[in-house]
């Protein structure tokens, strides 16, 4: 299915728009102009980086900052930090008593960005735990005060979890609590058939991705809005 070749996959210069010139024209009219500079330098840091492509794309960046603003969030929980550019733009748009419980397996890629959260003023906002981030959310769950606490959750680590990262957050979100979940459009590549997807992008992903849009679109406790935004957004309210 070569129609569907104009898809990016190598990089998130085009996000999931079937055409890179909207795309550009969306990064280069609305969101790049508007960057904080400390995320700009973030991403030029990053953009060194062989795993460069695993950084939050700015356009989502933007949304959140404007829903995390929006609903006036006090207390997050981030899966998935990497460099820390949704972390960072996590940091400034919370409040300066805001709280952040930040998850990632590798100290070493946070500590690479955390220049510019320290420049930025926000670090005192953030609880970064070297850990996998299951038995993390389950250690918070062990304390009955933190049920129901958290107003946002953004979800951006192994996608074979997204499920049990979803079940936690569901006894973790404050009711009305939003939760994102990022890449769940994968490139595309979920509306591809298989043959065609491998090509592109992670099998593995792909299919646990497919798996936890169908789950989710399922469940009755929440309300979904799936959105192209970057590599897609879904975006989550617990009822
Ligand atoms: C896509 S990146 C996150 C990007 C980040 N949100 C940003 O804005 O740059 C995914 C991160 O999840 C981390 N990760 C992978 N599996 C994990 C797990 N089981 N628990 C916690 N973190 C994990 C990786 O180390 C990686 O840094």
């Amino acid at each position: 299915m070569e129609s569907k070749a104009v898809i990016n996959t190598k990089s998130k210069e085009r996000g999931v728009l079937q055409s890179p010139e909207l795309y550009n024209y969306i990064m280069n009219t609305s969101v790049y102009p508007r960057e904080h500079e400390c995320l700009k330098e973030l991403r030029a840091i990053t953009s060194t980086q062989p795993r460069a492509v695993m950084g939050t794309s700015p356009d989502v960046g933007q949304f959140m900052d404007l829903l995390l603003t929006t609903i006036n969030v006090k207390k997050t929980i981030e899966i998935g930090v990497f460099t820390g550019y949704s972390l960072l733009q996590t940091a400034l748009a919370i409040p300066d008593d805001g709280k952040i419980t930040a998850i990632d397996v590798n100290r070493s890629s946070y500590e690479m960005g955390l220049p510019m959260i320290e420049k930025a003023g926000v670090k005192h906002k953030i609880n970064f735990i070297e850990s996998e981030a299951l038995p993390v959310l389950d250690e918070l769950l062990k304390d009955a005060e933190n049920k129901g606490t958290f107003d946002f959750a953004f979800v951006d680590a192994d996608k074979d979890n997204y499920a049990n990262y979803h079940e936690r957050l569901m006894e973790l979100l404050k009711p009305g609590g939003i939760a994102i979940y990022d890449n769940t459009l994968w490139g595309g590549t979920v509306a591809m058939d298989e043959e065609s997807s491998v090509r592109l992008r992670s099998k593995p992903a792909r299919k646990n991705l497919i798996a936890f849009n169908k789950y989710i679109a399922g469940d009755a406790r929440v309300q979904i809005s799936q959105i192209p935004l970057g590599d897609g957004i879904t975006l989550c309210r617990r009822n």
